[in-house]
């Protein structure tokens, strides 16, 4: 059941908003809205370190000293946390690694920085969600 109701705003923020609306190609200001606090009630979940679902990505030069064997370790001590991993050889040098982490979101966000701030990772990133329970 939906209900209704209106929000003030300043005349230029809502310019904006509506220029975001199009860039993201919302079909509408309710769309955009509703968006955007299921956004905000899902990061609120993560810090009150409910369970999250997530995928780590990383980027990293194989040749790098150790660096392979330091990823392996890693994992191995978050295997709890870790659904799945897929490795893909991007091309002579650089490898990509795409890892699917589910567990409480303080223990996916320690995985994530520590494997990003192994030296010889050059591109890291984590996207963390949720099932997003009474969030619809
Ligand atoms: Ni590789």
């Amino acid at each position: 059941m939906l209900k209704r109701f209106s929000i003030s705003l300043k005349k230029n923020l809502l310019a904006n908003f509506d220029g975001f609306i199009r860039r993201c190609r919302y079909s509408n200001r309710s769309e955009a809205v509703r968006d955007l606090i299921r956004k905000a009630l899902v990061q609120h979940e993560w810090e009150a370190d409910k369970n999250v679902i997530g995928v780590i990505t990383l980027v990293y030069d194989h040749h790098y000293h150790q660096l392979q064997e330091m990823i392996t370790q890693l994992q191995h001590d978050f295997h709890k946390q870790i659904t799945s991993t897929t490795h893909v050889h991007m091309d002579h040098d650089n490898c990509l690694e795409v890892i699917i982490v589910r567990g409480k979101a303080v223990e996916v966000r320690e995985l994530s920085e520590r494997l990003i701030a192994i030296k010889g990772v050059k591109n890291g990133n984590l996207a963390m969600s949720s099932t997003g329970k009474n969030l619809h």
